[in-house]
């Protein structure tokens, strides 16, 4: 019914009806000059683009206005904007609004805020992923956003990359599977009748790696690596059903993705079977020509785009060049209607498969009840469960909460800011005008966690050293500034010299040691890579504090795993732990981090035992069934991550020493004992094969296989 609901609308539409769906634009255009402003919404900016263009989408991006400070003052925006859109378009069609909910609905101030992404990678918890995509879809939706840009399918291998944090691992099938997950909570139908929202797999695909580590610099991806790593990363979302694709702003291999017809429909949609809506990241299509230079001028860039792929243009600088140049194209045969009519046709799918043409508005009256503070309880789950214990040595953690006096020191230790990172409230992180969102840091959690402790903050160096002569323990946590795009690259991922001078002087006391880093990737850590205790934290969000003060006193024993490699140094870039063997090293010794992906301790002690395989023999369409017997051999309550990698003894193309296929996460009582099984597609193995012809798709090469869990392996055969 909806294929057909869909063809009889655009067989009513016109042409411009046509472009103007394929157009969305940033809400700033709709206030004041019509250009950047922070004001109410106004008519005559309404009619430009909204009448005028016809536009079918608006977005508060990025580098957009301040958006409204409250959820019932977004709702009431939405409204009004939907509804200033069906007073006045012809047939009508529902605009579909969209923003960056990238850890929770991070555009609200009042909202609960997740941990980012790369915290949520060291879960290794899909289950939990599917909640949080049910929590910030239902807060998304309450303001009337139903598109959000999120989450990030692309894998993280250069700590330099300022991006770093919104990737999940540097894995794809880690990636991929909490992708998934994330998307089927957000696209989860609703409970609290509004329409449905979509999710977006972003970005396609190989924008996380440039080739120097700054955003947006070109990448040189080969075919096997785009194949057979980065691309396995968005397929399991795409299964999932996620309803919409935004493009890579960077270029791969010398073409830009917004013009590459070869990404974003041989690849896209004839292997990878997306079938939603191809949206640009903010104004690439100008940038085929201004940044680019691959198109003469903007119309040439807009045919380009179109018909390599594209479906929509975000924010294309101005509505109505961007139709007038789509118009143009079409009437002078670059881009043909059929095209144009795959495109709306997706659009109005995605528009009524929502739900949006019956339930076009929110309820105001709801908004502030679902968003304001919701689901804390969920924010602290997952950012206690996304701590990664580091080091532990001689057992300083857990610390008591009886403890006497501990100095909480460090520039993080009290910092919300810096504990929520990049795309809240505002792009770049917390904007100077606006107020802080309710958070717990650090010092605020260890304060509530041991309320009978003297808790004393330091501030400084040489309070933090004063202080420790008389205290049980020092506990220092580290941050890095928050950004977004661009602003947040380094070349230089590594502890500042001030905080390893911070970490060594309080040491020099003698005092037991924490670190807490809360950044949003690994740095690399020169003097304190051998503290005594070591917590990776990331950026843990609003509950942040509380969650890490759940773990430094065992209220939460650790359970979060690296999911990505910790390198030992700067010029560690690229890195990941699926190296290739190379002629001139023993075998993985390329690989060295100074904590290796999948790292992370507990309170307690597990076993592990040899897999054991359902069948020794499979054939490429079949499933590998895994058994293992796990333990708690300790004396605490904790939970167990099992990664389940494959090794190929003799492959005709270089293959990783190990690839994960599978995981799964067990919780095991003090002493319990448990048989586990996970299972995974023999799909998994398929590589590109060949030698530099490149144009293959990947296959699985028959032979001899081994799945190995922990130290034990188990040989099987394709056949
Ligand atoms: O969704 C984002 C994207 O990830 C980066 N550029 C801006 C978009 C909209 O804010």
């Amino acid at each position: 019914p909806v294929d057909r609901r869909v063809d009889d609308l655009l067989r009513r539409m016109t042409l411009e009806e046509k472009v103007g769906q394929m157009t969305q634009i940033r809400l700033g255009k709709l206030r004041g000059n019509c250009e950047w402003n922070p004001g109410p919404l106004r008519e005559d900016c309404m009619k430009a683009v909204l009448e005028d263009a016809k536009v079918g989408s608006i977005l508060s991006g990025g580098g957009d206005a301040p958006n409204p400070n409250t959820p019932r003052a977004w709702a009431e925006m939405t409204n009004a904007i939907q509804k200033y859109a069906m007073d006045h378009s012809r047939l009508p069609i529902p605009l579909i609004y969209g923003a960056d909910g990238v850890h929770g609905h991070s555009n609200v101030l009042s909202a609960t805020m997740f941990p980012h992404q790369i915290g949520l990678g060291a879960t290794w918890n899909p289950e939990l992923q599917q909640r949080l995509g049910e929590s910030t879809g239902r807060a998304m939706r309450a303001t009337g956003v139903f598109w959000n840009f999120a989450p990030v399918s692309d894998i993280a291998r250069d700590t330099r990359w300022g991006r770093y944090y919104e990737t999940y691992s540097e894995d794809p099938v880690l990636a991929g599977a909490l992708a998934a997950a994330n998307v089927r909570g957000q696209q989860s139908d609703p409970t609290d009748g509004t329409a449905k929202l979509t999710a977006t797999a972003k970005h396609f695909a190989g924008y996380s790696e440039p080739f120097n580590g700054h955003d947006r610099a070109p990448a040189q991806l080969p075919i096997r690596y785009l194949q057979d790593t980065v691309l396995p990363a968005f397929q399991p979302q795409f299964d999932a059903g996620v309803g919409t694709v935004m493009i890579n702003s960077g270029a791969v291999n010398g073409v830009p993705a917004h013009a590459s017809k070869y990404l974003l429909t041989t690849q896209l949609r004839e292997r990878m079977g997306f079938r939603g809506v191809a949206i640009t990241d903010w104004e690439d299509i100008r940038f085929l020509v201004d940044r680019y230079h691959v198109a003469a001028d903007y119309q040439e860039a807009i045919a380009m785009a179109v018909n390599a792929g594209v479906d929509m243009a975000m924010e294309p600088s101005n509505a109505a060049e961007f139709t007038s140049g789509l118009l143009a194209s079409v009437r002078s045969g670059a881009v043909s209607g059929k095209r144009i009519d795959q495109a709306v046709r997706r659009i109005l799918k995605l528009k009524f498969e929502l739900g949006l043409f019956e339930k076009p508005y929110v309820d105001p009256e709801k908004a502030d009840a679902i968003v304001n503070g919701a689901d804390r309880a969920l924010a602290r789950q997952a950012a206690a469960e996304s701590a990664v214990l580091l080091r532990n040595e001689g057992g300083v953690l857990p610390l008591s909460s009886s403890v006497g006096k501990l100095v909480v020191t460090g520039d993080t230790a009290d910092s919300a800011a810096r504990q929520l990172g990049g795309w809240t409230v505002g792009w770049q992180g917390v904007p100077e005008w606006s107020p802080m969102p309710p958070t717990v840091t650090v010092l605020q959690g260890i304060k509530a966690a041991a309320p009978s402790a003297n808790v004393v903050s330091a501030p400084t160096q040489a309070e933090a050293v004063a202080q420790a002569g008389d205290a049980d323990a020092v506990v220092v946590v580290l941050g890095e500034d928050p950004g977004a795009e661009g602003e947040a690259d380094t070349e230089e991922p590594a502890l500042t010299a001030a905080q390893q001078g911070l970490v060594d002087a309080v040491r020099a006391t003698g005092k037991p040691v924490v670190v807490v880093l809360l950044t949003g990737r690994p740095q690399v850590l020169g003097t304190v890579a051998d503290a005594p205790a070591l917590v990776a934290g990331w950026l843990p969000g609003t509950e942040g504090g509380a969650a890490i003060a759940d773990v430094l006193f065992g209220a939460v024993n650790p359970s979060g795993k690296l999911p990505v490699s910790w390198p030992k140094s700067v010029g560690d870039q690229p890195f990941s732990y699926d190296q290739v063997r190379g002629a001139n090293a023993a075998p993985g010794s390329g690989y060295d981090p100074a904590f290796a992906f999948g790292h992370g301790l507990s309170y307690t002690t597990f076993t592990t035992s040899t897999p054991t395989l359902k069948s020794a023999e499979v054939g490429r369409d079949d499933k590998v069934k895994v058994s293992v017997k796990v333990a708690n051999t300790g004396s605490r309550d904790g939970t167990l991550v099992v990664p389940v990698y494959v090794h190929q003894p003799v492959s005709k193309v270089l293959t990783p020493q190990q690839r994960l296929v599978a995981f799964t996460r067990v919780e095991l009582k003090a002493g319990e004992e448990r048989t586990v099984d996970v299972t995974f597609d023999v799909k998994r193995l398929a590589v590109t094969a060949g030698d530099m012809d490149g144009g293959g798709k990947p296959e699985v090469a028959k032979g001899a296989y081994e799945v190995v869990v922990g130290d034990g392996k188990a040989r099987f055969t394709v056949r």
